[in-house]
């Protein structure tokens, strides 16, 4: 039986100590602050917009929630981010996704000043992260490379597989793990022979978005870590990309869902704040 990595306990000690040091900023009589920004009503998006909003505050965080309507156009919601952009009193700025339709994400993004951009989403710094010189990472990636390096397991020398090319995980997280000096391959849609990859690898980073996607049937090496960043629905349950019950007896680290990742983004949400806090602007 793998042992099993405990995201919300991992989650729950990182954020008192993010706790600890937004408290000793308000004894300066700085207060840590981030706005979020939502445009139109989209219900998952509102469900993870409130559960930033409530981590912030739990922690002391100030948190700001601007909720635009649906109509809004392309150039408010550019006006609304220069005026963020350029508000001393907030250190972190995230616009939730996806936006509307008729707004152009890509322009959003590039918007919001690289120093104050806690998703780690805009060009500046996804090139920082390439050439390993970020300062501010995507927040699910750094909550997987932190659930990695609490197993204790050296990273260095290992045979990383990321399943997964998006923006947002698959490829910053490759990066990180090229950086701690893995040997990092990425597998996709069109990857052919998955199943020797898996067999070869030491740490399994899965962010496909395909319900039980990795199951039993695959080989895996019995030292392996598992991190499963799936959030997906099979008959109305909230399941992993791994078949967790039957993965769990043939590796040796293994991370559930729910109970894994999710905990570690709103936590790395929170410690990009800080650092954007901490950015010299
Ligand atoms: N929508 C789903 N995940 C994310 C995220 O990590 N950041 C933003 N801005 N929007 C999202």
């Amino acid at each position: 039986m793998a042992i099993i990595i405990d995201g919300k306990e991992i989650a729950k000690k990182t954020r008192e100590k993010i706790k600890e040091k937004v408290l000793l900023y308000r004894e300066k009589g700085i207060i840590p602050t981030l706005a979020v920004v939502l445009v139109g009503d989209n219900r998952a998006s509102m469900s993870y917009v409130n559960s930033k909003h409530k981590a912030c505050l739990e922690n002391e965080i100030n948190s700001i929630k601007i909720e635009l309507n649906e109509n809004t156009t392309e150039e408010q919601l550019i006006e609304k981010i220069e005026q963020l952009n350029n508000d001393k009193n907030i250190h972190g700025i995230l616009v939730q996704l996806p936006l509307p339709k008729h707004i152009n994400s890509e322009i959003i993004l590039q918007k919001i000043s690289p120093n104050k951009d806690v998703d780690g989403f805009h060009p500046i710094n996804v090139g920082n992260l390439s050439v390993g010189n970020a300062k501010l990472i995507p927040c699910t990636p750094l909550g997987i490379l932190s659930l990695i390096k609490s197993t204790g397991e050296i990273i260095e020398g290992k045979n990383a597989l990321v399943i997964g090319r998006s923006n947002i995980v698959g490829k910053p997280v490759a990066n990180l793990l090229l950086q701690e000096n893995a040997t990092v391959t990425i597998a996709h849609s069109k990857t052919k022979n998955l199943e020797q990859f898996i067999e070869n690898a030491d740490i399994i980073v899965s962010c496909v978005g395909i319900a039980h996607f990795i199951t039993g049937e695959n080989n895996f090496k019995s030292s392996a870590v598992i991190i499963d960043v799936g959030n997906n629905y099979k008959n109305d349950k909230l399941v992993g990309d791994v078949d967790f019950d039957n993965v769990k007896d043939k590796v040796a680290y293994i991370s559930p869902v729910p109970g894994g990742v999710g905990p570690m983004t709103i936590t790395m949400l929170m410690q990009n704040t800080l650092t954007a806090l901490e950015i010299e602007k």
